[in-house]
């Protein structure tokens, strides 16, 4: 099992997808119309559902010959946290993980918030352009603010869908792929650059989403896998702390195994992890189980995911030997964001009459 076929994969499954059928056509025939801005929140390690979510999604746009962003968005961790904790650490864990599954830094550029100043200097004029209550009535930040652990809503948390479309608009970046919770953001950017276009002239795109249709893996509690609950298995782990994990993921009472995602959630995201590691359709593979239960899923997830991540982690280690390269990495792609944004900030400037 190598793991290009399980991009393969999910990305007939994104093809085949409504909303997304008719952009995968067009980025399949003409990629060099088209760049990819997306980017990770630097809160903890990237995980199996980042992975089958999102990551390996940017690895096939790379292939396919898309100019490729990704953005480490550190000043974003902020927005929750009066203090960014452990950030080195986690980027450059971010970055091993980016080498580890294919991204290629002499195609693609990989950078962070806080080394391009340009970029976060067009949150300004970006904020001019939408109203106060555009930016109440977003709902991932309600539920964002609704599971805050902090007791007043910082103003960062307010705009920082402004900031993404900075984020996203600085390279002009046109395609963004993202999960159902990132689609009012893109909302936001698409408005901030069709109002600045129609005020100072045309400098930006109007981005779309590339919808992923991964359907959703769940953490090992059966809820949503998230860097914060403790639940998820992490690209990084190794085969025995997947196996722990595994062993302890909740099932429930009924013997006979079957996917059946709204009824059995818990043994139903097993199944799906399997399957998506295997490359197969997550109902044969529960049928394949049937009476073997819990222990028989639990083992067959298990070896399923660490034969497919084993490349992955090999790789990884291998990076790991080597911080100084994964650093200049980091610092060669900097350098390319902050020429793009600056020439940006340059027609932003001209485009306003000189002001800023
Ligand atoms: N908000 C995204 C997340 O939490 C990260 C992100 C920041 C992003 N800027 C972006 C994603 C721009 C897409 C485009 O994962």
């Amino acid at each position: 099992m190598t793991v290009t076929a399980t991009a393969t994969a999910t990305a007939t499954v994104a093809a085949s997808a409504s909303d997304s059928g008719d952009l995968e056509e067009r980025i399949r025939r003409t990629p060099d119309r088209f760049r990819v801005l997306t980017g990770d929140r630097p809160t903890g390690a990237l995980h199996l559902g980042h992975y089958f979510g999102t990551l390996h999604n940017r690895v096939r746009l790379q292939e396919l010959g898309v100019d490729v962003f990704v953005l480490v968005a550190d000043y974003q961790v902020l927005t929750d946290r009066d203090v960014a904790e452990r950030l080195t650490e986690i980027t450059e864990g971010l970055l091993l993980d980016y080498l580890a599954i294919g991204i290629d830094p002499a195609r693609s550029t990989i950078f962070n918030h806080s080394a391009v100043p340009a970029l976060n200097q067009l949150m300004l004029p970006f904020l001019s352009l939408v109203s106060v209550a555009e930016l109440g009535r977003n709902p991932t930040v309600k539920d964002e603010v609704a599971h805050s652990r902090q007791s007043a809503v910082s103003g960062l948390m307010f705009t920082y869908p402004v900031h993404q479309a900075a984020d996203i608009l600085f390279c002009k970046g046109n395609l963004v792929p993202v999960g159902r919770d990132q689609l009012p953001h893109l909302e936001v950017t698409r408005t901030v650059a069709r109002r600045f276009n129609e005020r100072y002239g045309t400098v930006f795109p109007e981005p779309e989403a590339l919808l992923s249709a991964a359907p959703l893996l769940l953490g090992t509690d059966g809820t949503k896998m998230s860097k914060s609950r403790a639940n998820s298995i992490a690209l990084a782990a190794d085969a025995d702390e997947t196996a722990r994990l595994i062993k302890g993921a909740k099932t429930d009472a009924e013997r006979h195994i079957t996917y059946d995602p709204e009824g059995r959630p818990g043994v139903s995201s097993l199944v799906l992890l399997a399957a998506l590691c295997l490359d197969r359709d997550p109902h044969a593979v529960a049928e394949e189980i049937g009476g073997g239960g819990a222990a028989v899923l639990k083992r067959t997830v298990t070896e399923a995911v660490n034969s497919a991540m084993a490349p992955i982690r090999a790789r990884r280690a291998e990076y790991a030997q080597d911080m100084g390269y994964v650093r200049s990495v980091l610092r060669a792609g900097n350098e390319r964001a902050n020429a793009v944004a600056d020439a940006t900030l340059a027609e932003v400037r001209a485009a306003m009459g000189g002001v800023l």
